[in-house]
């Protein structure tokens, strides 16, 4: 089978919908708020938790698509500090999708030759679930292909206060914090800077996602629900960040 990338460069060459991708453009780290799976459903008279299940589905393509772009680490927002406020029924949902998709998914990963990372607070999250955590980040802890960071309890706010915390039990002296040493005690220390945010589902907020990490980031907002997100709109949203420019302050 043809690979993506043969598929782009071949588009290259047809006038239309052409996807122009310059390797010296492409992102480093692309972070995706994965929104609008509750409205997926809804739109089609179905319960919430099938749009959850229809938006893993998305997962292995983009990933895939991610890696063959060029693109090195890509955090996933999966759930956040504030998501345990939905009916527990929904929240029981969710945390049982994540389980069957580390179990589906994993192994699957580890074969693609991903490193699995995951961001947030394990407290909180059922233990089945701290060990499936634990079982995937162990198991591709030596994959170099591409870095995949879940955010799965994750809250910008309290990486920050979890950070915080560290340096003071370290004994850090006040003139040994500055952002060098902060960024150091952030949940993935070794991270590249993130260059790109992806938002589905249209809403023009951070909701708490990578507060420190996106000073810089480019914002690609879409309509489109996270279940209809595709490999070609991924594509599309990594040639639009090669069209920015980007000035850190500068001229
Ligand atoms: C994103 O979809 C998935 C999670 C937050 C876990 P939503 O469930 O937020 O979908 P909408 O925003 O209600 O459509
Ligand atoms: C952000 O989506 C969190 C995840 C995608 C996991 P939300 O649906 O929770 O965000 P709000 O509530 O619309 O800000
Ligand atoms: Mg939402």
């Amino acid at each position: 089978m043809e690979s993506l990338r043969e598929r782009v460069l071949q588009r290259r060459s047809e006038p239309k919908n052409s996807v122009h991708l310059d390797p010296a453009r492409t992102p480093r780290h692309v972070a995706i708020i994965m929104d609008g799976n509750g409205r997926w459903a809804q739109r089609r008279w179905l319960p919430r938790a099938a749009g959850h299940r229809a938006g893993v589905a998305v997962l292995t393509p983009i990933l895939e698509t991610a890696g063959e772009a060029g693109v090195k680490a890509v955090t996933l927002y999966a759930f956040s500090t504030e998501n345990w406020v939905r009916p527990e029924e929904e929240v029981h949902t969710l945390m049982e999708l994540f389980l069957q998709t580390a179990k589906g998914k994993v192994p699957e990963l580890h074969e693609r030759g991903a490193r699995l990372r995951f961001l947030g607070r394990r407290e909180r999250l059922p233990e089945p679930v701290c060990e499936a955590i634990q079982h995937a980040e162990e198991l591709t802890k030596n994959n170099d292909k591409l870095d995949v960071y879940v955010a799965l309890n994750y809250g910008g706010r309290s990486e920050i206060v979890d950070a915080t915390r560290r340096m003071i039990s370290d004994g850090l002296s006040p003139e040994e914090v500055d952002e060098t040493t902060f960024a150091r005690y952030l949940y993935a220390p070794e991270a590249p800077e993130v260059d790109l945010v992806i938002r589905t589902s249209g809403e023009l907020r951070v909701s708490n996602f990578l507060l420190w990490q996106i000073a810089y980031a480019e914002f690609y907002v879409t309509d489109t629900l996270w279940p209809d997100f595709s490999s070609e709109e991924f594509l599309r949203a990594i040639e639009w960040f090669g069209s920015r420019s980007r000035r850190w302050g500068g001229v």
